[in-house]
């Protein structure tokens, strides 16, 4: 780079100014957000399975509805975040080769299974919570195609994270079983989505980078005691508890302390050893399969029209 062309880069940084695709940027800034958007939007699109397990099944036409039309929400997230890092000069299809070979990540949350119904509203609740803590801050990202698209994200993330809590609300005052299978599922959903927000301090070698460009405006550590301490009060209005005995009010430093997650079993889904990642990358390469013919037909589509109106 010139002086003047990383110069300007940093200055709309430290403006709180966008950076838009067709402006320069370092190599690393470019690579930094490719990485970063894409494993968000696999992430949308493999986290459509867990949940899309329980359309078949869900308890009522009302709930089916609302379910099916929550994990369509979670592939237009997909579609958008596919097209934010098309901005970044890569290709989809690249993209959707290198989730499913592995070359990528997509987040850890989604390689646990959900066994009953009550893990929809776990994961709306804590899950969607969760992602909600993560991407409003992403909103004001130094990327611009990233900040405007996760102002949508994150507004139907806040209709999926109420769609979860109420339907732990009906359950925990239901009957003493409907309530134990509420209580069990937020058993299970509680670490891993402490988990989701990433290592912790000093094992996240991407966070001061992302921080010093204001991709990312917290830190992994920061955001999850943000969500810790609003999860609190909503766990007594469900009248559900958080599993963690270590969970308590700190006075003095006006925040909880809470026992932090497993971070080994963190970085063993990570690297594929969750108890659903097999399961899930074999899923979606059969429907990335499954749907070639479609992407066929709509090229040649676009090439009969192409030839039409030339
Ligand atoms: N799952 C999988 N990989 C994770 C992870 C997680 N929960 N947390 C961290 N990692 C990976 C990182 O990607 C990085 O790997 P890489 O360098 O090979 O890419 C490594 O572990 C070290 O972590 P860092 O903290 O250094 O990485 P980041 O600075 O990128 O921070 C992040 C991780 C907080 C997840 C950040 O990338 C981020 O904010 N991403 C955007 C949000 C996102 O992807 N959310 C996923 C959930 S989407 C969702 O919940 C959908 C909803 O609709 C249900």
């Amino acid at each position: 780079p010139t002086g003047t062309e990383d110069d300007y880069f940093m200055a709309v940084i430290a403006a709180d100014q966008k950076i838009e695709p067709r402006d320069w940027m370092p190599e690393k800034y470019r690579k930094n957000l490719i990485r970063q958007i894409a494993q968000h939007a696999h992430s949308e699109i493999i986290g459509m399975q867990p949940e899309g397990n329980w359309i078949s099944r869900a308890p009522t036409l009302k709930r089916k509805a609302i379910l099916l039309a929550k994990v369509q929400d979670e592939a237009g997230h997909g579609l958008y975040l596919y097209a934010a890092a098309e901005t970044l000069g890569v290709d989809r299809a690249e993209l959707s080769d290198m989730l499913i070979d592995g070359r990528q990540k997509y987040s850890s949350i989604f390689n646990y299974p959900t066994l009953t119904w009550a893990d929809v509203g776990a994961i709306g609740w804590l899950v969607d919570g969760a992602a909600i803590v993560n991407q409003v801050p992403l909103c004001r990202a130094s990327y611009g195609p990233y900040a405007r698209a996760m102002i949508r994200v994150c507004k139907e993330e806040s209709f999926h994270q109420r769609q979860g809590y109420e339907i732990l609300h009906v359950l925990s005052h239901g009957t003493p079983e409907q309530k134990a299978m509420a209580q069990d599922a937020v058993d299970r959903w509680w670490y891993p989505s402490l988990a989701m927000f990433g290592p912790p301090e000093g094992e996240s070698p991407n966070t001061a980078q992302s921080m010093a460009w204001k991709v990312k405006r917290f830190t992994n550590d920061e955001l999850r005691q943000r969500f810790v301490d609003m999860c609190v009060g909503q766990a007594e209005i469900l009248d559900l508890t958080l599993p963690d005995p270590g969970l308590v009010w700190n006075e003095a430093e006006g925040r909880h302390d809470y026992t932090q997650p497993d971070y080994d079993e963190l970085f063993r889904v990570i690297k594929g050893n969750g108890p659903c990642n097999r399961e899930r990358i074999t899923h979606r390469k059969a429907a990335h399969e499954g749907g070639q013919w479609v992407r066929d037909a709509a090229e040649a589509y676009a090439k009969k029209k192409a030839k039409v109106s030339a």
